[in-house]
């Protein structure tokens, strides 16, 4: 009898553990990247509404992945936003065109938009009281995927650490609006494992890291998921590669190169 008891028990927790994530009350819904292999890094995609830094050095891959992302939206229907700080609308097209990404006729058909620095050609105070034009323009539009490539114009932006700071909260708040899901570029001077963290790392909802793995004349792109809130995410570095068709993560892989 009893054992007849803790087997229906057990039944019942089993249950519970196995139902599908779906079903889960107040569970994000996941936005899938597009970049093969990262929304299996991510347990099933970007938590919608959520903010991600995607950090790292010089030619590792980061506006790759932040447009390739953009990219999947607009194909899907969903309005996206490009905030492209270092490079003006014409040289971003360019870019994503090398990859055979049309962004150009979504632009025509007003899915996707594309901004360039010029939109923060005001002076601090101003920004610092509503983020001008561009909060306008996201209430406006209502992007449902949005990029900023690079975050790093803060550091010109504000002089003052506090100020800064502030700001960087507020922005954060307002990628936040309309569930919005957000990446955002972040240089990276420090190569793996030496990251300096700074108030991006800490203050938003995930955070990939990605870096030069090197031994001697070998130089390999890999990939680090550090945190992804309310995600149990993999952990575990993986090597990357850059192909005609955007990024490709190798998650059953590990780096090939130990570096000495
Ligand atoms: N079709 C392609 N096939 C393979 N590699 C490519 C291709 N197109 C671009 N690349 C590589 O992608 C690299 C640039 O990647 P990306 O611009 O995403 O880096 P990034 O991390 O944004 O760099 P930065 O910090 O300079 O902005 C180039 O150096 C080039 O080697
Ligand atoms: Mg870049």
């Amino acid at each position: 009898m009893q054992d007849v008891r803790f087997a229906s028990i057990y039944s019942a927790s089993y249950h519970l553990l196995v139902k599908s994530r779906q079903e889960v009350p107040n569970m994000k819904k996941s936005v899938n990247t597009g970049v093969s292999g990262l929304d299996e890094l991510l347990d099933g995609g970007l938590p919608e509404g959520s903010v991600t830094v995607l950090s790292g050095p010089p030619g590792v891959g980061k506006s790759t992945i932040a447009m390739q992302y953009l990219y999947e939206g607009v194909q899907k229907g969903e309005p996206g936003l490009l905030l492209s700080i270092e490079s003006n609308t014409s040289d971003a097209l360019s870019y994503a065109s090398a990859f055979n990404w049309d962004f150009d006729k979504y632009v025509k058909e007003g899915k996707l938009m594309i901004l360039d620095r010029s939109i923060f050609e005001e002076s601090e105070m101003q920004l610092s009281h509503d983020f001008g034009a561009l909060r306008d323009i996201m209430k406006e539009m209502k992007p449902k995927r949005f990029v900023v490539d690079s975050v790093t114009f803060f550091d010109f932006l504000f002089r003052d650490e506090i100020a800064k700071k502030m700001n960087i909260m507020r922005f954060i708040d307002l990628m936040k609006t309309n569930n919005c899901t957000t990446i955002m570029t972040l240089k990276q001077s420090e190569n793996f494992p030496n990251i300096q963290y700074n108030e991006w790392h800490f203050l938003s909802d995930g955070l990939l890291a990605m870096f030069w793995n090197r031994n001697h004349a070998e130089n390999e792109r890999c990939i680090w998921a550090v945190k992804m809130r309310e995600r149990n995410i993999d952990t575990n570095i993986h090597p990357i590669k850059i192909t005609e068709k955007g990024v490709v993560i190798y998650t059953n892989d590990v780096p090939s190169i130990t570096a000495p």
